[in-house]
C-alpha cells in the first residue's frame, strides 16, 4: 500500500493502493478518467492509452502509478473542453480525422507532445511521432492533415481548408445538407474523451467477468473442477454450461456452436470457452479463470481445410467436416473450353484475417429496476443479440434489453452474439452489474475471422481475350464453428465469376470445418477472397495473351444486356463497363508515370507497376424486407428520430440525421435521435452488407416525410380554425 499524490488535469489527487498498478488502470478504474483507452493488453503496442507526463507523451499502461508521485498528468480530458477545444481537437473534427474515435485521445495526446517540442514538424516527423499510435479506421491521411493544420493554427497561420466532397466531374453538391461537409454528431465527445464506450461504463457495485478458455485446438472435455477457483480472493461466482438457464447454443446464428463446453463435449479451437468467472476486480476474475481446472483428452486437429476433408481425418462435428456447399452451373463447360485457344490453371490462397477493431469485445450487464436483463454492448446487431441472449437465458425477448453505446470499430466482427450472451450469463446470476471485456489475445483467439479460401481456377479464353469457360473449386475454411459461415459458399461463388461474361460456368464451394478460429462476418463478407483470385487470374491471362489488362476486362465486362452466369441480367444500375472506361485516362497516366520512373531508375533495383482490378458485390442481405424507423414531434417541439443503425465509426448517426434534416428542410442541429437501443428503437435490421444508409436511411427518409406531412396537415387545420373563428 502506498499513498501517491499527483496533479491530474490540473487538480491534485491522491491514490492509495498498490504502487505497481499501471497508471492507465488507476486513471480509468480509480479516477473514472476514461479518455485514455486500452486497446492492447497493456503491452505498449497501440498507443491508445497515451497521456502527457510532465509534457511528454507516455503509454500509461506501461507506467506504474508509483512513478508519477509529485508529477503532472494531462489526459485528453485536460487538454481542452467542449467550449474551448484545443487546436488539435478542432482540427481532428474539421479534417475528418475522427471515425470510431477509440484511437483519437491517444493520437491527439501524442500529437500535442510533438507540437510542444516542435511547432513546425515535417510530415516525416509527424509520421515518426505517431508511428506508435494505431488507428484501424481512418487510414491515417486525415490524421496527418489534422496535425499539420493544428500546427499551423498554433503558429497563428491559416491552414489549408479541408477537402470538400465533390461530384466526379468537379461540381460541388447542390443539396442543402447531404453531400455537404458536416461536423459528425459525435465528434466533439470523441475528441474530448467524453464519449463513453462500453469499457468506460462503471456502475455502483460493479463486478468483473473473465472466461476460462481452451488452450487446445481440439480436445474432449473430461472434467471441469471449479472448487479452487471458487475459493480464490474476490470470486463471486464460477459458471459452467450446466448453469445456462436456457439453451447452450447460439440458435440459428451459429448452428453448431455452444456457449460453454460441458464435460463430454469437445472444444474445437484455441480459445473455446469452458467457464465464466465473476469476481470483485478484473485481476481477480482473470486469475480465477486461469485456476479453473479442466481435464482434456487431446484429439487430432487440423487448420487445413483439405486435410479436414481427407477420409482419414476424424469429424470435428458429428455431421462431418462440411458445413455447407453451393454450386453454380451455367451453360455447357467442356464445349465452351473446347472453343478456347488458351487454357489457364491457377491456384490462390488466402489466410484468416482478424478485424482488430481497437475496442475489444466488451459488455456491461445488469438487471434494471423492472427486472429486465440489460446489456450495454458494442454489437452491430442489438436486436439479434437480444433475441439470441433471450434464447440462451430462457427469457422472453422483452425481458432482455441491448443498448449500443459508441463503438470503437467493428468491421463485421461485432455481429457475433457470443460476448453478449456471456456477459448476460454473468449478470443473470450475480444480480449486480458485471463487465466482461476481452483481452486482446482473447479477441485474436476467440472472435470470428475472415474465412481463408483455397481457390482453383481453370479458365478458357480465345486469342482476342474473350472468356469462354470457368471451372472453379473453392474450399472455404470456416474454422471451428458455423458463425454464419454457412452463407459463405454462395458469396464465394458469385464473386468468383466476377462481373464478366462467361459462356459456361461450373463452380462449387464447400465451407469446411477445421480447428482454426471460428470464421464469421467481415466486411465484404465472402467476396474479397474470390475477387482477389479471379482478378489475379485475369492478369495472368492478359500476360499470356500479350493483352492490356484493362482491354481484357473491357472485352468481357458485363453490361445491362447480358445474361450473367447467375442466369439473369444485372440490375439496371450496373455500370461496370462505364466504370472501366472512366478510369482509362487515369490508368494510362499511371502506366506512363511508372514507365518514366522505371526508365529513370533503370540502374537501380526499384521498379514501379500499375495494378487494376474490378469487382462486383452482393449488397444487402436476404431475409425480412421490412426496415422501420420512427419520427416524433415531442410536446416541447423537439423532433426526434428512432432507428437501429449502430455507429461504430462509419458515421451512421450523422448520416441518418442528414437524411432527416434534408427531408424536413431544417438544420441537423434541430434534431435529436436515439440509435440502437432495443427498448426504444425499432428493429431496422442487420447492420452490415453495406445496407444501412440505403435501407435504414430510406426508412428515416420516409419517417421524416410522413412526419412533415402530418405537421403541415396539422398546421393547415390550426390555420383554418383560426381563420374561421376570428371575428
Ligand atoms: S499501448 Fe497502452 S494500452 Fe496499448
Ligand atoms: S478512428 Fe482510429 S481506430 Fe477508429
Amino acid at each position: 500500500m502506498a499513498e501517491i499524490r499527483f496533479l491530474l488535469n490540473g487538480r491534485e489527487v491522491t491514490y492509495v493502493g498498490d504502487p505497481g498498478r499501471s497508471l492507465l488502470t488507476v486513471l480509468r478504474e480509480d479516477f473514472d478518467v476514461t479518455g485514455p483507452k486500452q486497446a492492447c493488453d497493456g503491452e505498449g503496442e497501440c498507443g491508445a492509452c497515451a497521456v502527457l507526463l510532465d509534457g511528454e507523451a507516455v503509454r500509461s499502461c506501461l507506467i506504474p502509478v508509483g512513478k508519477v508521485a509529485g508529477r503532472q498528468i494531462i489526459t485528453i480530458e485536460g487538454l481542452g473542453s467542449d467550449e474551448r477545444l484545443h487546436p488539435l481537437q478542432q482540427a481532428f473534427i474539421e479534417y475528418g480525422a475522427v471515425q470510431c474515435g477509440y484511437c483519437t485521445p491517444g493520437m491527439i495526446i501524442s500529437a500535442a507532445a510533438l507540437l510542444l517540442r516542435d511547432p513546425r514538424p515535417s510530415r516525416r516527423r509527424i509520421l515518426e511521432e505517431l508511428g506508435g499510435n494505431l488507428c484501424r479506421c481512418t487510414g491515417y491521411h486525415a490524421i496527418i492533415a489534422a496535425v499539420e493544420a493544428a500546427a499551423a493554427m498554433m503558429r497563428g497561420e491559416t491552414p489549408p481548408p479541408p477537402a470538400l466532397p465533390y461530384h466526379a466531374d468537379g461540381r460541388p453538391y447542390s443539396a442543402p445538407i447531404i453531400g455537404k461537409r458536416l461536423t459528425r454528431v459525435d465528434a466533439v465527445e470523441k475528441v474530448t474523451g467524453r464519449a463513453r464506450y462500453a469499457e468506460d461504463i462503471k456502475m455502483p457495485g460493479m463486478l468483473y467477468a473473465a472466461i476460462t478458455r481452451s488452450p487446445h485446438p481440439h480436445a474432449r472435455v473430461l472434467r471441469i473442477d471449479t472448487t479452487s477457483a471458487e475459493r480464490m480472493p474476490g470470486v463471486v461466482k464460477v459458471l459452467t454450461a450446466q448453469d445456462i438457464p436456457g439453451h447452450n447454443d447460439l440458435d440459428d446464428y451459429s448452428l453448431d456452436e455452444h456457449v460453454l463446453a460441458f464435460p463430454g463435449d469437445s472444444v474445437r479451437m484455441i480459445g473455446d470457452a469452458v467457464a465464466v468467472v465473476v469476481a470483485e476486480t478484473m485481476e481477480q476474475a482473470r486469475a480465477a479463470a486461469d485456476a479453473v481446472q479442466v481435464e482434456y483428452e487431446i484429439l487430432p486437429h487440423t487448420f487445413d481445410q483439405e486435410e479436414a476433408l481427407s477420409p482419414n481425418f476424424p469429424p470435428i462435428h458429428a455431421g462431418g467436416n462440411i458445413l455447407d456447399s453451393y454450386e453454380i452451373h451455367f451453360g455447357e463447360l467442356e464445349p465452351a473450353m473446347a472453343r478456347a485457344d488458351l487454357h489457364l490453371e491457377t491456384q490462390y490462397e488466402t489466410v484468416f484475417l482478424e478485424h482488430s477493431a481497437l475496442e475489444r469485445e466488451t459488455v456491461v450487464g445488469y438487471w434494471d429496476e423492472n427486472e429486465v436483463l440489460t446489456l450495454i454492448a458494442g454489437t452491430q446487431e442489438p436486436h439479434w443479440a437480444r433475441d439470441f441472449t433471450a434464447w440462451a437465458m430462457g427469457l422472453p425477448p422483452e425481458r432482455v434489453r441491448v443498448i449500443t453505446p459508441p463503438m470503437g470499430g467493428a468491421f463485421g466482427g461485432k455481429q457475433d452474439p457470443w460476448p453478449v450472451i456471456a456477459g448476460a450469463l454473468a449478470a443473470y446470476y450475480v444480480r449486480r452489474p458485471v463487465r466482461l471485456a476481452y483481452t486482446r489475445h482473447e479477441s485474436f483467439n476467440a472472435s470470428p475471422k475472415r474465412h481463408p479460401y483455397r481457390m482453383r481456377y481453370r479458365i478458357g479464353a480465345r486469342r482476342d481475350g474473350t472468356l469462354t469457360g470457368l471451372h472453379l473449386r473453392i474450399l472455404a475454411n470456416t474454422g471451428a464453428y458455423d458463425s454464419a459461415g454457412r452463407w459463405i459458399p454462395q458469396y464465394a461463388l458469385v464473386a468468383g465469376g466476377g462481373p464478366y461474361r462467361w459462356e459456361a460456368v461450373d463452380a462449387v464451394c464447400h465451407a469446411i470445418y477445421t480447428n482454426g478460429p471460428k470464421a464469421g462476418q467481415m466486411r465484404g463478407f465472402g467476396t474479397p477472397q474470390s475477387m482477389f483470385a479471379l482478378e489475379c487470374t485475369l492478369d495472368e491471362l492478359a500476360e499470356q495473351l500479350g493483352m492490356d489488362p484493362l482491354e481484357l476486362r473491357l472485352r468481357n465486362a458485363l453490361d445491362g444486356q447480358t445474361t450473367t452466369f447467375l442466369g439473369y441480367p444485372p440490375a439496371e444500375t450496373f455500370a461496370y463497363r462505364e466504370c472501366l472506361e472512366s478510369i482509362r485516362p487515369h490508368y494510362q497516366a499511371a502506366l506512363a508515370a511508372a514507365e518514366e520512373y522505371n526508365r529513370r531508375h533503370a540502374n537501380t533495383p526499384w521498379r514501379r507497376g500499375v495494378g487494376l482490378a474490378g469487382m462486383w458485390y452482393r449488397f444487402g442481405k436476404s431475409g425480412d424486407p421490412r426496415c422501420p424507423a420512427e419520427a416524433e414531434l415531442r410536446e416541447d417541439g423537439t423532433l426526434a428520430f428512432y432507428f437501429s443503425a449502430p455507429d461504430y465509426g462509419q458515421g451512421t448517426s450523422t448520416v441518418m440525421l442528414q437524411i432527416a434534416a434534408e427531408t424536413l428542410g431544417i438544420p441537423v442541429e434541430y434534431l435529436e435521435f436515439v440509435n440502437a437501443d432495443t427498448s426504444l428503437t425499432p428493429d431496422s435490421g442487420i447492420q452490415g452488407a453495406s445496407r444501412s444508409t440505403y435501407w435504414v436511411g430510406g426508412a428515416v427518409h420516409q419517417a421524416a416525410r410522413t412526419l412533415k406531412e402530418q405537421i403541415f396537415a396539422m398546421a393547415a387545420r390550426c390555420w383554418r380554425r383560426r381563420r374561421t373563428s376570428s371575428p
